[in-house]
């Protein structure tokens, strides 16, 4: 990865704060303004590039949980790492970003239903707070493997008109109860593995309800995250002969027919 490449720069962020939340520490990073950071949206993400020489062959990609612009303090970006892993005051490390294709509000304030499983819903309370401040009413489902990896349902609670907490296999199911109790809800986001944001987008869709879905799960190992390698690619559109989608470069955030039949 270069200076200025494709991929977006490469910059220095610090470790200015970590605070726990369950199954994660969230951590605060210092990183140069740039006019990206302003417009960055939830459901985009770093990359941290691997160091060989320390142990780490991969690269780390990780979900923006917030970013905050001040002219004053300047721009902070918070992601969300396992509890204990390393990243403590004071620590500076490279870092990419932010990259990809995130969540969009509506431009009218239609009420929303947003729905994720485990680590992948650390942009979400972001989405939800975005949401909210268009005028949107949201309602919110999530499963996770371990009550510990809920990410902010607290902040969700305040934030969303209803909260649901269920399993990854039920979240299709409960997605189209949601989807029949709240007939006014206009669109559906979805984050987690793709198996259950293809059965959420499979109910926004038998519903007739527009969805945004991200297709990447930053839950497994990936080799680049900045679309050079072609382990995140999809098989879509199967109906139509094929194509692949690689969506750490065409998304992650793709709207929901494009993941109903895809190949994983
Ligand atoms: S993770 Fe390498 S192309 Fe997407």
């Amino acid at each position: 990865m270069t200076g200025d490449g494709p991929a977006g720069p490469v910059r220095t962020g610090v470790v200015t704060l970590t605070r726990p939340a369950g199954a994660f520490d969230v951590v605060s990073l210092s990183v140069p303004a740039g006019p990206d950071w302003a417009a960055a949206r939830p459901g985009q993400f770093l990359v941290v590039p691997g160091d060989p020489g320390r142990g780490d062959a991969l690269p780390g990609l990780h979900w923006l949980a917030d970013v905050s612009v001040d002219p004053v303090h300047g721009t902070v970006v918070e992601v969300a790492v396992p509890v204990g892993d390393g990243w403590d005051l004071g620590h500076r490390l490279r870092l990419v970003g932010p990259l990809g294709r995130g969540f969009g509000v509506p431009t009218d304030a239609v009420p929303a239903l947003v729905v994720g499983h485990g680590g992948s819903t650390v942009p979400l309370r972001w989405l939800v707070a975005r949401l909210r401040a268009r005028g949107c009413t949201v309602h919110v489902v999530l499963s996770a493997d371990d009550p510990d990896e809920h990410f902010e349902v607290a902040s969700l609670r305040r934030l969303a008109a209803s909260v649901r907490l269920t399993t990854e296999q039920e979240l299709g199911r409960v997605a189209t109860t949601v989807l029949e109790l709240e007939s006014r809800i206009g669109v559906v986001y979805a984050a987690g593995p793709r198996v259950s944001v293809r059965r959420v987008a499979q109910a926004a869709v038998a519903a007739g309800r527009p969805a945004r879905v991200s297709a990447l799960d930053l839950a497994e190992p990936l080799l680049c995250g900045t679309g050079l390698c072609g382990q995140c690619d999809l098989e879509v559109d199967r109906d139509a002969g094929g194509r692949s989608l690689r969506p750490c470069l065409e998304g992650p955030v793709v709207p929901g027919e494009q993941v109903l039949d895809a190949s994983r």
